[in-house]
């Protein structure tokens, strides 16, 4: 737990909780060391049963905190925290969280599991902007009980109909009858209390994003340290899904994105609101079309050719239709990454986001020989499309760029391209961060650049 107020001479308290109303069981704690809250937002003037409702912040301050306070300040701070589930590649989950949300103070409780040490506002909203993460939940207890999940769904969950519950654990494997058992526990209280519920299960020890949207499934984590956690929001699996397969156009010869991918590219460029992106390679425009969604201002493309031009503005309409409130301003042209800086005339951007040429598809049987030729054409053209990123970027413009690195047996081959990309004027600000599927000759690495 952090230990809010240790050092200074106050203590104190900020968070701001959404989209559904909850009591603070602890706020007595609270109430009874002396804080006060120091801004309005509360509903209630007695601390001890203070309610905090939907899109209410609150800050408490207390100066001089005794020890009692500190400690009813560090069990606050702690409820207060959010838990966001990572995806497959959770170092990239995390990269893109920082990136959104400002780098806060978080804790990784294991690989997967990154708990903010604030509560998270919109956090449906958040979720639907992220492409690495599978949930984000609420803390709610420092430790998990049958008795405190049975509390909250009597509690808060709406008492007409049948309610679908299920618990998911994360760190050390617990055995399936000993988490069997902890969910008929829950059941056998809600019955008691005169609950009518279902147990959701899974074979595995974690409910998937599948299994909980499916069965409208009120979801509780128990996490790492054995604290309890509230799903608030699961990743739309289905709708990732249908871009990923149901536009229109792919081009499964020089290689499609992964939208999810794309859309953690996108995020990492950390831009301004009603900023700008390039995207200089775009092929079918997966790029362009998650940061239509994601809310960019101005999305351009361009790509030497003319038929990914045509198939980047085939998926761009198609996304408008789909999506009618994205409301990006866009634009596709042919253009040689090389020159774009004369094709896009004064144009600057905010951020060029790509995942370049990466070379002919490969089949596995190259020779290293081989291999190497085609790295070194790559580094070439790579170079010469960094020097022209820096000429249509505004000064402090990111580059976030996807380049590929190729598996040979146990073997990576990479390309050292970063030193030249600094002498251009740029500074690293991450990576490489590897993106591969199982079995992949091609590893994407990911890198992000500042231009100075
Ligand atoms: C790997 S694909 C990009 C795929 C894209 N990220 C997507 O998800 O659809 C690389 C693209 O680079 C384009 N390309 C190759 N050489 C180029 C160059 N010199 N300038 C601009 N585009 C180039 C190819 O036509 C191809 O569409």
């Amino acid at each position: 737990m952090s230990r809010l107020g240790k050092k200074k001479s106050r203590s104190m308290i900020t968070g701001a909780r959404s989209a559904y109303t909850r009591t603070f069981t602890t706020t007595g704690l609270v109430g009874e060391a002396g804080f006060e809250p120091a801004i309005s937002g509360l509903t209630t003037g007695a601390l001890g049963q203070t309610e905090l409702l939907s899109e209410v912040s609150w800050e408490y301050v207390i100066k001089r905190p005794t020890r009692r306070q500190e400690a009813a300040a560090d069990i606050l701070s702690y409820l207060m925290a959010t838990v966001f589930i990572l995806g497959r590649l959770p170092e990239l989950s995390r990269a893109e969280i920082n990136a959104v949300l400002g780098d806060p103070p978080a804790t990784l409780l294991s690989p997967d599991v990154l708990r903010l040490n604030r509560a998270a506002a919109e956090s449906a909203q958040l979720l639907a902007r992220l492409g690495g993460t599978v949930k984000i939940g609420v803390i709610m207890a420092p430790e998990f009980s049958p008795a405190a999940v049975a509390e909250d769904i009597l509690r808060e969950a709406d008492a007409a109909g049948k309610l679908n519950f299920g618990l998911s654990w994360y760190g050390k494997p617990k055995a399936a009858a000993r988490r069997l058992a902890a969910g008929l526990e829950v059941k056998k209280i809600l019955k008691a209390g005169g609950r009518s519920c279902r147990l959701v299960t899974s074979q595995d020890a974690q409910l998937s994003a599948v299994v909980v949207r499916k069965n409208h499934c009120r979801e509780y984590l128990v996490l790492p340290d054995q604290s309890l956690a509230r799903t608030l929001a699961v990743q739309d699996f289905v709708d990732f899904t249908r871009r990923d397969v149901g536009r229109p156009h792919r081009d499964l010869k020089s290689g499609t994105l992964p939208p999810k991918l794309a859309r953690i590219m996108v995020n990492l460029a950390r831009l301004p609101a009603g900023g700008s992106l390039l995207d200089p390679f775009c092929g079918s425009g997966t790029i362009l079309t998650e940061a239509v969604l994601a809310g960019v201002g101005t999305v351009a493309g361009t790509d030497i050719s003319e038929r990914a031009v045509t198939q980047s503005l085939g998926n761009l309409q198609w996304i408008s239709r789909q999506y009618p409130t994205a409301a990006a301003h866009w634009q596709v042209q042919v253009a040689d990454a090389r020159k774009i800086s004369t094709a896009l005339g004064a144009q600057r951007f905010d951020a060029v986001v790509t995942e370049p040429y990466l070379g002919p598809p490969r089949r596995g049987r190259e020779s290293k020989t081989q291999l190497e030729n085609t790295l070194r054409e790559l580094a070439a053209l790579y170079r010469e499309a960094f020097h022209e990123f820096h000429a249509v970027l505004k000064p402090g413009g990111r580059v976030v760029f996807a380049q590929p690195a190729f598996a040979t047996g146990r073997q990576l081959m990479t390309l050292p391209i970063a030193d030249d990309i600094r002498r251009l004027g740029f500074a690293q600000q991450l990576g490489p961060l590897d993106y591969a599927r199982p079995e992949q000759y091609v590893v994407r690495q990911l890198t992000v650049w500042q231009r100075a």
